[in-house]
């Protein structure tokens, strides 16, 4: 399977400061390493025309078609926007923006009428974790993949290791992967995200189950962001 890097720019960046990374972004080559950018939802057309080497990804879409939602972007604009992919159940919507199971159930029915790949994000608190709830909290998370009848990637994103700097070891990202792996077949690309950096990145790419790395806040760094697909490919031509 191909690797995949996700980059999750998340609500940064103003305008020039978009187009300078951008600009950046498209002289890199990831040659057999898929690369998907989600840029901010007002970027994502600019994005689709000034990165031939990627494919471009909703960070939200609305769990509404469309209709009388002010501030709410349809699954439609995004995909008329360039978009081919969207991030669903990403944790912060979850956490932040009361993202429940029933919406997310809408957003990929959404996806699947307007051509759009979801990337279902999954993964457990640190209570949970502690309280050897891992597999029932992701179980609950991965239902509505189980019927679900086009191609999806799934991110699995502990979330005490988003943000925070703390990276799960690859023995650990791996377990849960091939667990993930068992439920939903060995077709689906699993995607680690959670701090991940130049140097965690290799360990995991390196592991059976992680087909690929969602990366937030170190694919705003074109150094980072390059040293993290080179590994990719490096792994790539070696394995
Ligand atoms: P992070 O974000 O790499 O900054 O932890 C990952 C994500 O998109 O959740």
């Amino acid at each position: 399977m191909i690797t995949t890097i996700v980059a999750n720019w998340k609500m940064n960046m103003g305008y020039s400061d978009m187009i300078q990374l951008t600009t950046s972004l498209s002289i890199i080559n990831p040659e057999s390493v898929s690369l998907i950018v989600a840029p901010s939802s007002c970027y994502l057309h600019y994005c689709a025309t000034h990165l031939p080497h990627a494919r471009i990804c909703a960070q939200a879409i609305s769990e509404y078609e469309h209709g009388a939602y002010t501030g709410d972007i349809s699954a439609e604009m995004v995909q008329s926007c360039g978009a081919r992919y969207a991030l669903i159940g990403h944790s912060e919507r979850r956490a932040l923006f009361g993202e429940t199971a029933a919406a997310i159930e809408k957003k990929l029915m959404h996806c699947r009428h307007h051509q759009l790949t979801p990337i279902l994000c999954v993964g457990e608190t640190m209570a949970d974790r502690e309280s050897n709830q891992t597999h029932h909290v992701i179980s609950e998370q991965l239902s509505p993949m189980l019927t679900y009848p086009g191609d999806y990637l799934i991110a699995y994103e502990p979330v005490w290791a988003i943000g925070t700097g703390q990276t799960a070891t690859p023995a650990m990202a791996n377990e849960v992967h091939a667990w993930i792996h068992d439920m939903v077949g060995d077709h689906v690309p699993v995607l680690y995200g959670g701090s991940v950096t130049p140097d965690t990145a290799p360990p995991l790419l390196c592991a059976s189950d992680i087909n690929g790395v969602l990366v937030g806040s170190a694919s705003l760094s074109i150094p980072s962001i390059t040293a993290i697909i080179n590994a990719a490919k490096s792994i790539e031509v070696t394995s």
